[in-house]
């Protein structure tokens, strides 16, 4: 009868997974930057790639103080965050909504890989691995403060610019909804004031 794994086999794992993670980001942080028209972001996606980049080699390391050797294994979860991106990335939003669209795939590839972080520093500490530990650790603190950059820029302008580009948008006379018949947007506004089904926002 095969012997039942371990934490520790769950731990190599996990860090394989880690590893592919942080290699499907470094392709897909140059879009994102590319994409980005706030200077700021660009910058904070340009800047969290050279990370990135910290992450890798911190990971080899910590593979190297486990004598294992260094491989990823496909990590699903970031990449359908990445895919999620991608749509994102094609629909027909103005620059400032594009940008806090961004942000908010951003900030959900960090949330992923803060747990995954949390996850493996606390595993290390708990086996005993030391060196692994200390190197995982960096690791998610930056990027929690990654996290954090992209919150500041989101509430420092960003979503604010958005926000108004849409209240503007409102009134225009072009958009699809003021063609609407009178009777029946009346009929919607009688049904969400009376608690109906709230009507889900458009996307264009
Ligand atoms: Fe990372
Ligand atoms: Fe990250």
């Amino acid at each position: 009868m095969a012997e039942a794994g371990t934490l520790h086999d769950a731990f190599i794992d996990e860090l394989r997974d880690a590893y592919d993670a942080e290699k499907q980001l470094l392709k897909a942080l140059p879009k994102m930057a590319r994409k980005a028209s706030a200077r700021a972001l660009k910058e904070a996606f340009e800047s969290h790639r050279a990370e990135t980049e910290g992450h890798v080699d911190k990971l080899e390391q910590v593979f190297a103080s486990l004598d294992e050797k260094v491989r990823g294994k496909h990590c699903d979860g970031i990449a359908g965050i990445i895919e999620e991106g991608k749509s994102v990335m094609e629909e027909d939003f103005d620059d400032d909504t594009m940008d806090a669209c961004l942000i908010a795939g951003g900030q959900r590839a960090e949330h992923y890989e803060m747990a995954a972080y949390g996850t493996l520093v606390a595993w290390a500490q708990a086996m005993g691995h030391d060196e692994a530990a200390g190197l995982l650790e960096e690791i998610l603190d930056e990027e929690k403060a990654a996290d954090q950059k992209l919150t500041g820029l989101a509430e420092g302008g960003i979503n604010q610019a958005a926000s108004e580009a849409a209240m503007a948008g409102e009134g225009d006379d072009e958009s699809d909804e003021d063609k609407a018949p009178a009777p029946k947007r009346a009929t919607a506004a009688k049904k969400s004031a009376s608690g109906g089904k709230k009507k889900t926002a458009k996307r264009k």
